[in-house]
Protein backbone atom coordinates (compact mmCIF):
# COMPACT_ATOMS: atom_id res chain seq x y z
CA UNK A 1 0.00 0.00 0.00
CA UNK A 2 1.19 3.47 -0.72
CA UNK A 3 -0.26 7.23 -0.25
CA UNK A 4 0.13 9.86 -2.73
CA UNK A 5 0.08 13.24 -1.18
CA UNK A 6 3.03 14.95 -2.52
CA UNK A 7 5.66 14.74 -5.68
CA UNK A 8 8.26 15.82 -3.71
CA UNK A 9 8.06 12.52 -1.45
CA UNK A 10 7.58 10.33 -4.32
CA UNK A 11 10.46 8.10 -5.90
CA UNK A 12 11.30 9.68 -9.42
CA UNK A 13 11.07 6.25 -10.56
CA UNK A 14 7.70 5.60 -9.47
CA UNK A 15 6.28 8.78 -10.75
CA UNK A 16 7.85 7.82 -14.11
CA UNK A 17 6.42 4.33 -13.75
CA UNK A 18 2.40 5.72 -13.06
CA UNK A 19 3.03 7.84 -16.32
CA UNK A 20 3.89 4.79 -18.42
CA UNK A 21 1.07 3.17 -17.23
CA UNK A 22 -1.13 5.75 -17.66
CA UNK A 23 0.43 5.76 -21.87
CA UNK A 24 -0.67 2.03 -22.00
CA UNK A 25 -4.01 2.09 -20.59
CA UNK A 26 -5.07 5.07 -22.28
CA UNK A 27 -3.72 3.18 -25.69
CA UNK A 28 -5.78 0.54 -24.89
CA UNK A 29 -9.17 2.01 -24.14
CA UNK A 30 -9.37 3.88 -27.46
CA UNK A 31 -12.12 1.91 -28.57
CA UNK A 32 -14.29 1.63 -25.27
CA UNK A 33 -17.18 3.38 -23.98
CA UNK A 34 -16.92 5.97 -21.04
CA UNK A 35 -17.83 3.03 -18.25
CA UNK A 36 -16.65 0.58 -19.88
CA UNK A 37 -14.44 -1.77 -17.34
CA UNK A 38 -10.55 -2.22 -18.21
CA UNK A 39 -9.55 -5.32 -19.21
CA UNK A 40 -8.55 -7.52 -16.07
CA UNK A 41 -10.71 -4.97 -14.13
CA UNK A 42 -7.53 -4.96 -11.69
CA UNK A 43 -9.34 -3.09 -9.17
CA UNK A 44 -12.73 -5.00 -8.95
CA UNK A 45 -14.54 -5.18 -5.96
CA UNK A 46 -12.15 -1.83 -4.03
CA UNK A 47 -14.12 0.94 -3.08
CA UNK A 48 -12.41 4.55 -3.09
CA UNK A 49 -14.07 7.07 -0.64
CA UNK A 50 -13.95 10.46 -2.11
CA UNK A 51 -13.94 13.91 -0.04
CA UNK A 52 -14.17 17.58 -0.87
CA UNK A 53 -13.96 20.23 1.58
CA UNK A 54 -13.28 22.62 -1.59
CA UNK A 55 -15.26 22.91 -4.56
CA UNK A 56 -14.06 20.55 -7.44
CA UNK A 57 -15.38 19.27 -10.96
CA UNK A 58 -12.54 18.07 -12.85
CA UNK A 59 -11.13 15.88 -9.91
CA UNK A 60 -14.28 15.04 -8.69
CA UNK A 61 -14.94 13.58 -12.21
CA UNK A 62 -11.67 12.04 -13.40
CA UNK A 63 -11.56 9.68 -9.83
CA UNK A 64 -15.10 8.79 -10.49
CA UNK A 65 -14.35 7.63 -13.82
CA UNK A 66 -10.70 5.94 -12.72
CA UNK A 67 -12.20 3.58 -10.09
CA UNK A 68 -15.14 2.57 -12.42
CA UNK A 69 -12.75 2.07 -15.26
CA UNK A 70 -10.37 -0.10 -13.32
CA UNK A 71 -13.86 -2.44 -12.03
CA UNK A 72 -13.90 -0.83 -8.76
CA UNK A 73 -16.98 1.99 -7.17
CA UNK A 74 -16.49 5.55 -5.45
CA UNK A 75 -18.63 6.88 -3.17
CA UNK A 76 -18.60 10.55 -2.29
CA UNK A 77 -18.92 12.40 1.21
CA UNK A 78 -20.07 15.43 1.82
CA UNK A 79 -17.81 16.69 4.92
CA UNK A 80 -21.17 18.79 6.36
CA UNK A 81 -22.72 15.73 6.78
CA UNK A 82 -19.75 13.80 8.93
CA UNK A 83 -19.84 14.43 12.37
CA UNK A 84 -15.74 15.39 12.06
CA UNK A 85 -16.92 18.51 10.51
CA UNK A 86 -18.57 19.71 13.82
CA UNK A 87 -15.93 18.57 15.88
CA UNK A 88 -18.10 15.88 17.02
CA UNK A 89 -15.81 12.99 16.07
CA UNK A 90 -12.10 12.42 15.95
CA UNK A 91 -9.54 12.02 12.67
CA UNK A 92 -8.41 9.19 14.42
CA UNK A 93 -11.89 6.91 14.78
CA UNK A 94 -13.42 8.83 11.03
CA UNK A 95 -9.62 6.91 9.98
CA UNK A 96 -10.64 4.08 11.34
CA UNK A 97 -14.13 3.78 9.64
CA UNK A 98 -12.96 4.77 6.74
CA UNK A 99 -10.44 2.35 6.28
CA UNK A 100 -12.83 -0.59 7.20
CA UNK A 101 -15.74 0.36 5.03
CA UNK A 102 -13.45 1.74 2.35
CA UNK A 103 -10.05 0.58 0.24
CA UNK A 104 -8.83 3.92 -0.24
CA UNK A 105 -9.27 7.93 0.86
CA UNK A 106 -9.41 10.39 -1.43
CA UNK A 107 -9.03 14.46 -0.07
CA UNK A 108 -9.51 17.81 -0.97
CA UNK A 109 -8.90 20.06 2.08
CA UNK A 110 -7.45 23.30 3.15
CA UNK A 111 -5.51 21.53 5.75
CA UNK A 112 -2.21 20.13 5.20
CA UNK A 113 -2.20 18.70 8.33
CA UNK A 114 -5.58 17.36 7.81
CA UNK A 115 -3.88 15.19 5.40
CA UNK A 116 -0.80 14.04 7.55
CA UNK A 117 -3.23 13.06 10.25
CA UNK A 118 -5.61 10.84 8.40
CA UNK A 119 -2.23 9.50 7.14
CA UNK A 120 -1.58 8.20 10.32
CA UNK A 121 -4.35 6.72 11.22
CA UNK A 122 -5.70 5.31 8.19
CA UNK A 123 -4.55 1.71 7.39
CA UNK A 124 -5.34 2.61 3.53
CA UNK A 125 -4.08 4.87 0.92
CA UNK A 126 -4.61 8.21 1.14
CA UNK A 127 -4.37 10.54 -1.96
CA UNK A 128 -4.37 14.52 -2.20
CA UNK A 129 -6.92 15.74 -4.27
CA UNK A 130 -5.31 19.44 -3.73
CA UNK A 131 -4.43 20.78 -0.73
CA UNK A 132 -2.60 24.50 0.11
CA UNK A 133 0.80 23.40 0.12
CA UNK A 134 0.23 21.10 -3.45
CA UNK A 135 -2.04 19.38 -6.20
CA UNK A 136 0.02 16.44 -6.90
CA UNK A 137 -2.26 14.75 -9.24
CA UNK A 138 -2.89 17.80 -11.70
CA UNK A 139 0.83 18.34 -11.85
CA UNK A 140 1.40 14.40 -12.63
CA UNK A 141 -0.99 14.36 -15.11
CA UNK A 142 0.43 17.63 -16.73
CA UNK A 143 3.67 16.02 -17.29
CA UNK A 144 1.72 13.27 -18.94
CA UNK A 145 0.08 15.33 -21.11
CA UNK A 146 3.04 17.35 -22.14
CA UNK A 147 4.58 14.36 -23.42
CA UNK A 148 2.22 13.26 -25.32
CA UNK A 149 2.17 16.36 -27.00
CA UNK A 150 5.50 17.06 -27.41
CA UNK A 151 6.48 13.14 -27.74
CA UNK A 152 9.70 13.73 -25.71
CA UNK A 153 10.65 13.31 -22.50
CA UNK A 154 9.71 16.51 -20.28
CA UNK A 155 13.73 16.77 -19.46
CA UNK A 156 14.53 18.03 -23.43
CA UNK A 157 11.40 20.60 -22.55
CA UNK A 158 11.69 23.95 -21.27
CA UNK A 159 8.42 24.76 -18.88
CA UNK A 160 7.26 28.13 -17.53
CA UNK A 161 5.19 28.71 -15.20
CA UNK A 162 3.50 32.95 -15.15
CA UNK A 163 1.25 33.10 -12.25
CA UNK A 164 1.15 33.20 -8.36
CA UNK A 165 3.49 31.02 -6.12
CA UNK A 166 0.58 28.47 -4.85
CA UNK A 167 -0.63 24.63 -4.66
CA UNK A 168 -0.14 23.98 -8.23
CA UNK A 169 3.27 25.74 -8.85
CA UNK A 170 4.50 23.82 -5.66
CA UNK A 171 3.93 20.56 -7.61
CA UNK A 172 5.70 21.92 -10.58
CA UNK A 173 9.05 22.53 -8.87
CA UNK A 174 8.82 19.32 -7.44
CA UNK A 175 7.96 18.06 -10.61
CA UNK A 176 10.80 19.73 -12.14
CA UNK A 177 13.29 17.97 -9.76
CA UNK A 178 11.78 14.78 -9.75
CA UNK A 179 11.68 14.91 -13.84
CA UNK A 180 14.64 17.15 -14.10
CA UNK A 181 13.01 19.93 -16.56
CA UNK A 182 14.15 23.48 -16.69
CA UNK A 183 11.78 25.46 -14.93
CA UNK A 184 11.36 29.10 -15.56
CA UNK A 185 8.98 30.75 -12.83
CA UNK A 186 7.43 34.14 -13.47
CA UNK A 187 5.59 36.18 -11.04
CA UNK A 188 5.45 39.89 -9.26
CA UNK A 189 9.01 40.12 -6.71
CA UNK A 190 6.48 39.82 -3.60
CA UNK A 191 4.47 36.53 -4.97
CA UNK A 192 7.51 34.52 -5.31
CA UNK A 193 7.69 31.13 -3.52
CA UNK A 194 8.27 31.22 0.14
CA UNK A 195 11.14 30.59 1.97
CA UNK A 196 10.53 26.83 2.53
CA UNK A 197 9.98 26.28 -1.31
CA UNK A 198 13.37 28.72 -2.03
CA UNK A 199 15.60 26.41 0.19
CA UNK A 200 13.92 23.20 -1.03
CA UNK A 201 14.63 24.88 -4.64
CA UNK A 202 18.34 25.67 -3.96
CA UNK A 203 19.00 22.31 -2.68
CA UNK A 204 17.59 20.62 -5.35
CA UNK A 205 19.74 23.41 -7.57
CA UNK A 206 20.57 23.98 -10.65
CA UNK A 207 17.31 24.11 -13.45
CA UNK A 208 14.82 26.28 -11.84
CA UNK A 209 14.81 30.09 -12.30
CA UNK A 210 12.70 32.67 -10.99
CA UNK A 211 12.01 36.01 -12.90
CA UNK A 212 9.71 39.36 -11.91
CA UNK A 213 8.55 39.82 -15.93
CA UNK A 214 6.50 37.71 -17.30
CA UNK A 215 8.70 37.59 -20.90
CA UNK A 216 11.77 36.54 -19.22
CA UNK A 217 10.14 33.51 -18.11
CA UNK A 218 7.86 33.11 -21.35
CA UNK A 219 11.35 33.36 -23.77
CA UNK A 220 12.00 30.16 -25.32
CA UNK A 221 9.09 27.82 -23.50
CA UNK A 222 7.90 24.95 -25.17
CA UNK A 223 4.93 25.18 -22.43
CA UNK A 224 3.69 28.03 -20.96
CA UNK A 225 1.52 27.25 -17.76
CA UNK A 226 -0.91 29.74 -15.48
CA UNK A 227 -3.87 29.44 -13.00
CA UNK A 228 -5.30 31.56 -11.30
CA UNK A 229 -4.50 34.78 -9.48
CA UNK A 230 -6.74 34.03 -6.53
CA UNK A 231 -6.92 30.29 -5.46
CA UNK A 232 -9.75 28.82 -3.18
CA UNK A 233 -9.70 30.07 0.32
CA UNK A 234 -7.06 32.77 -0.69
CA UNK A 235 -6.77 34.90 2.30
CA UNK A 236 -5.93 38.47 0.56
CA UNK A 237 -7.11 41.62 -0.81
CA UNK A 238 -8.19 40.71 -3.84
CA UNK A 239 -8.34 43.33 -5.99
CA UNK A 240 -4.94 44.57 -4.85
CA UNK A 241 -3.63 41.48 -6.01
CA UNK A 242 -5.12 40.96 -9.11
CA UNK A 243 -3.76 44.58 -9.50
CA UNK A 244 -0.19 43.55 -8.89
CA UNK A 245 -0.36 40.74 -11.36
CA UNK A 246 -1.56 42.71 -14.08
CA UNK A 247 1.65 42.33 -15.96
CA UNK A 248 1.23 38.68 -15.95
CA UNK A 249 -1.41 37.91 -18.16
CA UNK A 250 -0.98 35.25 -20.61
CA UNK A 251 -2.07 36.97 -24.29
CA UNK A 252 -0.85 36.46 -27.96
CA UNK A 253 2.26 39.33 -27.64
CA UNK A 254 3.55 37.23 -24.61
CA UNK A 255 3.08 33.83 -26.33
CA UNK A 256 5.19 35.54 -29.35
CA UNK A 257 8.33 35.10 -27.16
CA UNK A 258 7.80 31.34 -26.14
CA UNK A 259 9.18 29.22 -28.95
CA UNK A 260 6.81 28.96 -32.13
CA UNK A 261 5.31 25.38 -31.19
CA UNK A 262 4.78 26.45 -27.57
CA UNK A 263 1.43 25.20 -25.95
CA UNK A 264 -0.54 26.47 -23.20
CA UNK A 265 -1.81 24.72 -20.18
CA UNK A 266 -3.99 25.50 -17.38
CA UNK A 267 -5.23 23.22 -14.60
CA UNK A 268 -8.64 25.25 -14.77
CA UNK A 269 -11.20 26.77 -13.42
CA UNK A 270 -9.59 29.88 -15.39
CA UNK A 271 -9.92 33.83 -14.60
CA UNK A 272 -8.78 36.59 -16.15
CA UNK A 273 -5.18 35.38 -16.38
CA UNK A 274 -5.03 34.06 -19.54
CA UNK A 275 -6.96 36.39 -22.47
CA UNK A 276 -9.50 35.04 -24.02
CA UNK A 277 -7.08 34.52 -27.91
CA UNK A 278 -4.46 32.43 -26.22
CA UNK A 279 -7.27 30.31 -24.35
CA UNK A 280 -9.67 29.79 -27.36
CA UNK A 281 -5.89 29.18 -29.71
CA UNK A 282 -4.78 26.13 -31.08
CA UNK A 283 -1.83 26.23 -29.11
CA UNK A 284 -4.00 26.26 -26.08
CA UNK A 285 -4.32 22.12 -25.03
CA UNK A 286 -6.32 22.82 -21.88
CA UNK A 287 -9.04 20.30 -22.72
CA UNK A 288 -7.01 17.45 -23.46
CA UNK A 289 -5.52 17.60 -20.51
CA UNK A 290 -8.31 17.50 -17.98
CA UNK A 291 -9.48 14.77 -19.60
CA UNK A 292 -5.83 13.12 -19.26
CA UNK A 293 -6.80 13.30 -15.13
CA UNK A 294 -8.99 10.33 -15.71
CA UNK A 295 -5.97 7.93 -17.37
CA UNK A 296 -3.70 9.25 -14.89
CA UNK A 297 -5.33 9.06 -11.42
CA UNK A 298 -6.11 5.48 -12.59
CA UNK A 299 -2.48 4.87 -12.76
CA UNK A 300 -2.53 6.37 -9.40
CA UNK A 301 -4.69 4.27 -7.93
CA UNK A 302 -3.08 1.11 -8.73
CA UNK A 303 0.47 2.70 -7.51
CA UNK A 304 -1.48 2.90 -4.36
CA UNK A 305 -3.07 -0.48 -4.55
CA UNK A 306 0.29 -1.62 -5.05
CA UNK A 307 -0.72 -3.02 -8.84
CA UNK A 308 1.49 -1.19 -10.75
CA UNK A 309 3.79 -3.36 -13.00
N1 LIG B 1 -7.95 21.32 -11.91
C1 LIG B 1 -8.73 20.87 -10.91
O1 LIG B 1 -8.28 20.27 -9.92
O2 LIG B 1 -10.06 21.13 -11.11
P1 LIG B 1 -11.19 20.97 -10.04
O3 LIG B 1 -10.92 21.98 -8.95
O4 LIG B 1 -12.46 21.27 -10.76
O5 LIG B 1 -11.17 19.58 -9.47
N1 LIG C 1 -4.61 27.00 -7.28
C1 LIG C 1 -6.00 26.63 -7.45
C2 LIG C 1 -6.11 25.32 -8.17
C3 LIG C 1 -7.52 24.90 -8.48
C4 LIG C 1 -7.61 23.58 -9.16
C5 LIG C 1 -6.68 26.58 -6.10
O1 LIG C 1 -6.11 26.05 -5.15
O2 LIG C 1 -7.80 27.08 -6.00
Amino acid sequence: MKHFIHIKDIPSNDLRKIITDAKKRKLLRKKLNTLEIDKGAPLKGKLLIQMFEKSSLRTRLSFYLAIKQLGGSTLTLRPDELHLSKGAESIEDTAKILSNFGNAFMLRTDSDKKLEEFKKFLTIPIINGLSPSSHATQILSDVFTIEEIKKKPISRLNIAWIGDSNNVLNSLIAASIKFSFKLNIGCPKNYQPDKKILSYINKNKNKIFIFDTAIKAATGADVIFSDKVISMNDKVDKIQKLNHFKKFKIDKKLMGHAKKDCIFLHCLPRGGEVDEKVFASKQSKVWQQAINRVHVQKSILLYCFGKLR
